[in-house]
């Protein structure tokens, strides 16, 4: 298979969209294209079992007993903020404690900022040097004011895998709701929220090669029943949790995405599922950790490796103690065959030392570095690919 440049290597920022996945998108974009929220005609008839069908499609991907568990939103921000912001309000009267992480994505940091200043009081458990959270560590958080507990599934600057099922199990033991953030596990690891103990689930569907632009929330029914005011009043749809006409065409994309994930429905039979036996995520065989080891770490010669070109420093990387200009410069290593072979083109050097100059220097002299170290690194590989046409052409001719 032909090469193509630049390569892409941030695939937690997002993933293109499966051409399989946008034709079967395609059709509810023009001649399907009804509300699925009109119950008196077929065309709305046409719409709303499709939606019902991605819905099974994505609840089957998270082991869901029923799919009504889950509330479609505009991805994975969103789905945070309705699951935390939620509970909060109908909780209220509960209690006002949160316990989370400092490790989550900015969207679940920035919502327990913005209860903070309503009058709640938020717990930021610290990880420990491995990038891991210590289940002890949330459990002597816990108050007895404590409505909510949000810690991420994986995280989406190093790669850690946190316990999920042992939090799960402590919530329970509480009678506390459990949230996870499981945008980066969703559809590469295995999830489910039953046998986790998992209560409310964001996740998104563009990091899985779905389309932008939708996520689903899961909000448990049963054992317990996890009720959450909404963010958005309106027409009642998504059982009033999330109010707003369905964009019908992306809600399929991610259903028949969701379907054919390692770990969705149209999952391999077992023994052959690449994520049941750990290659989903190469450092964690099947249940263990991932620890964040230095030698995982790859500096590049791009200078700073942020997601979404982050200036701030990766704030995982921080939290795990490096210097803020050391964790603008860091990267995860999978170690996957393919990203190997990707870094024989790419290949990590030793970079000249990281100058501590002031941000806006700072960041035009990586980003000129980097651009000139990959044109270096490129440029032979295009040649030796442009003399390969050439002699094939001459052959050819
Ligand atoms: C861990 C994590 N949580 C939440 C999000 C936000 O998801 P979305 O881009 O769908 O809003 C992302 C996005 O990359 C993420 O990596």
């Amino acid at each position: 298979m032909a090469l193509k440049f630049p390569i892409f290597l941030d695939a937690q920022s997002t993933t293109p969209v499966d051409p399989r996945v946008v034709d079967a998108m395609l059709p509810y974009f023009t001649e399907k294209f009804g509300n699925a929220a009109s119950r008196n005609h077929p065309f709305g008839w046409e719409a709303e079992e499709a939606v019902e069908k991605a819905r099974k499609q994505v609840a089957d991907l998270i082991g869901a007993n029923d799919a009504k568990e889950l509330v479609f939103t505009s991805g994975g921000t969103e789905s945070i903020n309705l699951a935390i912001k939620g509970v909060a309000e109908m909780y209220r009267e509960k209690g006002n404690h949160i316990v989370t992480t400092v490790i989550e994505q900015r969207a679940g940091l920035d919502v327990c900022k913005r209860l903070e200043r309503q009058g709640f009081e938020v717990a930021y458990v610290p990880v420990q040097p491995d990038g891991l959270v210590d289940v002890e560590t949330v459990r002597k958080a816990v108050t007895d004011k404590t409505i909510l507990i949000s810690v991420m599934f994986a995280n989406n600057e190093i790669g850690t895998i946190q316990d999920v099922a042992a939090i799960g199990k402590l919530a329970k033991e509480k009678g506390i709701i459990f949230h996870t953030d499981a945008t980066q596990a969703l559809g590469k690891i295995r999830v489910d929220v039953e046998a986790m103990g998992i209560d409310l689930l964001s996740c998104t569907s563009h990091l899985i090669y779905g389309p932008k632009g939708v996520g689903a929330l899961y909000v448990r029914r049963k054992a317990p029943r996890v009720r959450i005011a909404p963010l958005i009043d309106g027409g009642g749809h998504e059982r009033g949790m999330r109010s707003g006409t369905l964009p019908v065409p992306l809600i399929v994309g991610f259903g028949r995405r969701g379907a054919h994930a390692p770990g969705g429905a149209a999952r391999p039979p077992a023994g052959r599922d690449p994520v049941e036996r750990g290659r989903g995520v190469p450092e964690r065989a099947s249940g263990a950790a991932a620890p964040a080891q230095p030698e995982h770490l790859l500096r590049l010669r791009r200078g700073r490796v942020g997601p979404h070109g982050s200036q701030q420093g990766d704030r995982a990387l921080l939290g795990l103690g490096l210097h803020v200009l050391d964790a603008r410069a860091v990267v995860r290593h999978r170690g996957a065959r393919r990203e190997r072979r990707a870094g024989a083109l790419l290949h990590p050097v030793q970079p000249a030392p990281l100058q501590h100059r002031g941000g806006d220097r700072l960041r035009r002299t990586a980003d000129t570095r980097g651009r000139e170290a990959v044109a270096r690194d490129v440029a032979p590989v295009r040649a030796r690919e442009g003399r390969r046409r050439h002699q094939v052409h001459s052959m050819e001719g």
